[in-house]
């Protein structure tokens, strides 16, 4: 059943473990290098503004204060911060990066978070091992992957959900409109739009 995202959430003061700092050059060049190297799946010109990183965060985080938390597609590990931020060490947060370069940077930078380097659809069983109910926060790009690798992808969600293993989903688009034909079965009706993001973006939530 679809869910509204909107609602606030208080984030806390508290200064967590582990480098959240703001992104600089340093963290974008390796950005633009996986961008380079593998446009499509990459799938942006830019990572997440700070602004849809909170609000991911926030409807991940809302009403489930304890679930564990698997991020799909962290990137340069902006969400990821707002992730951790947001959790203040109160739950398990593990994330999955197709880049190996991106995966081994945040690792370094965020060592409370498990992050896995590669494909969710080939790591997707060890990822949600001791895992049940967990959030799923995806930036997956999936209009810009290609017809195989989105199958794949999704078949690997499918199971998951099947087997109870994700609670909620929640991932962001740049167009506003459903991401898959599949998405009535992973994503909700109602998007939250945000704004100050390059270029804007939607936001889809769903409980399971
Ligand atoms: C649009 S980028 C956004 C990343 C992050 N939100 C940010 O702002 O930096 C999507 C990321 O998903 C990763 N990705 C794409 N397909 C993936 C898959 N099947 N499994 C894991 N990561 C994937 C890409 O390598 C890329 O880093």
């Amino acid at each position: 059943m679809p869910m509204p995202v909107s609602d606030p959430v208080q984030i806390s003061c508290e200064e967590p473990a582990g480098d959240t700092r703001k992104h600089g050059l340093s963290d974008i060049l390796p950005w633009f290098q996986a961008l380079r190297r593998n446009p499509r799946t990459i799938g942006a010109i830019l990572p997440a503004s700070r602004a849809l990183a909170r609000a991911m965060a926030r409807s991940a985080v809302k009403g489930r204060p304890e679930s564990g938390i698997v991020e799909i597609g962290a990137g340069s590990g902006v969400v990821t911060d707002a992730l951790v931020r947001l959790s203040d060490g109160r739950r398990p947060i593990k994330a999955v990066e197709a880049n190996g370069a991106l995966a081994a940077r945040l690792q370094r930078r965020l060592p409370q978070v498990d992050v896995f380097a590669g494909m969710f659809e080939d790591v997707y069983e060890d990822i949600f091992a001791g895992l049940e109910g967990a959030v799923v926060v995806s930036s997956v790009p999936l209009f810009s992957l290609d017809e195989k690798s989105r199958a794949a992808y999704l078949a690997a969600l499918g199971t998951a959900i099947e087997r109870g293993w994700i609670s909620r989903f929640v991932q962001y688009t740049y167009w506003p409109v459903l991401p898959w034909a599949e998405a009535k079965t992973l994503c909700g009706l109602r998007p939250k739009l945000i704004t100050l993001n390059c270029p804007p973006a939607w936001i889809w939530c769903q409980d399971h």
